[in-house]
């Protein structure tokens, strides 16, 4: 474990690499957005907590769900970052606030100058839809622009999972890879972009909780990896199910995609995550009675239903991402009345 010192150095060392040594704005505002991302096969524990490295490589999907955010420097008179999130001014006291302002202490060009961030987002905030993967991956293309750094889709991908892993993938759209690196400084460890794609994938949100989640990723994964007997199998595992999913989507491009293996895949390796994390000490349960209920529902979606691929997917909190295809979206959508439809992003 590393002390916090250490941790500070590493970061700080991290984004000198990343960014020229002394830099102004450009212009006056730069704004820019980013989608959502929905990992598939999913990023759980980390090998470097200071630098976000994650222990395995993850494959997610991008939807047409955006973060939009926009930064100002803040008035002079100001003596702290300003951060607007979906219209309100967010309390400096709040986990979300300080995670921002850390990671925006690293792109001051000088210690007296504070940003002001007014985000939007189109799904709500800590409620396991990965707003900040959107949230980080749009700052840091917003930030790129206003200081004009001039970086690539791989710099601004290591820029983003500096802020929060997962959102290191939301640079590209379609399906994308993030790859786990070997290197201590994470030079190597940034999402690539697959070259696939699933023209039938539909998503659908089963919103069960809107409310900010319990316990933070970040707090989670690190529980997990340190008290979960289960956790030494989780790395094996999902190299398994990445070589699956490969396959799966080579197969695809010659007799299209088998959905049935397709949606058990990412449904395992979520229930995988989800069984890792139940068994760390104290126990992280995400699920709320109406999760099982809907889990309980779907398993007998596909009993009834054989020839309807109805699968899901879940990540660090109760709602339920649906994993299915186009052309049974009516069907779906009447199992679930208030099923909020999103297409992946392919373009
Ligand atoms: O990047 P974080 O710290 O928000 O962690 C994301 C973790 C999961 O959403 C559960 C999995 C993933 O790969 O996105």
């Amino acid at each position: 474990m590393k002390n916090k010192q250490q941790h500070q150095a590493l970061r700080k060392a991290a984004f000198q690499r990343l960014l020229p040594s002394r830099f102004m704005p450009v212009m006056h505002e730069a704004e820019s957005i980013a989608p959502v991302n929905i990992a598939l096969i999913k990023y759980w524990g980390k090998r470097d907590s200071a630098l976000n490295l994650p222990i395995t490589d993850s494959i997610s999907i991008a939807l047409q769900k955006y973060t939009t955010t926009k930064i100002t420097q803040a008035a002079p008179s100001m003596k702290a970052d300003c951060v607007i999130l979906d219209g309100t001014e967010v309390s400096h006291e709040t986990s979300f606030y300080i995670k921002l302002t850390e990671f925006l202490s690293h792109v001051r060009p000088d210690p007296s100058f504070y940003f002001h961030i007014a985000t939007i987002n189109d799904v709500p905030t800590g409620a396991g839809l990965a707003s900040s993967a959107s949230g980080f991956c749009a700052l840091a293309k917003a930030l790129n622009q206003y200081f004009d750094w001039k970086l690539s889709l791989e710099e601004i991908s290591r820029l983003a999972r500096l802020g929060s892993g997962s959102a290191c993938r939301s640079v590209h759209s379609g399906l994308v890879q993030w790859k786990q690196g070997e290197l201590s400084s994470g030079d190597d460890s940034y999402a690539v972009s697959l070259p696939y794609t699933l023209p039938e994938l539909c998503l659908g949100i089963v919103f069960i909780s809107k409310e900010e989640k319990p316990i933070s990723s970040r707090d989670a994964m690190e529980q997990t990896v340190q008290t979960s007997p289960l956790y030494s199998a989780w790395p094996m595992t999902v190299s398994r199910h990445i070589a699956e999913m490969e396959v799966l989507l080579q197969n695809d491009q010659v007799h299209g995609i088998d959905f049935h293996r397709f949606g058990a895949l990412c449904e395992q390796n979520a229930l995988a995550m989800h069984a890792t994390m139940a068994a760390s000490l104290p126990p992280i349960l995400y699920w709320t009675q109406e999760t099982v209920r809907v889990i309980k529902s779907i398993f007998q979606f596909r009993k009834e239903e054989r020839d309807i691929p109805l699968y899901f997917t879940m990540d660090a909190g109760p709602n339920i991402k649906l994993i299915f295809r186009r052309h049974d979206r009516e069907k779906i959508q009447r199992l679930f009345p208030d099923l909020e439809i999103v297409e992946p992003l392919w373009h």
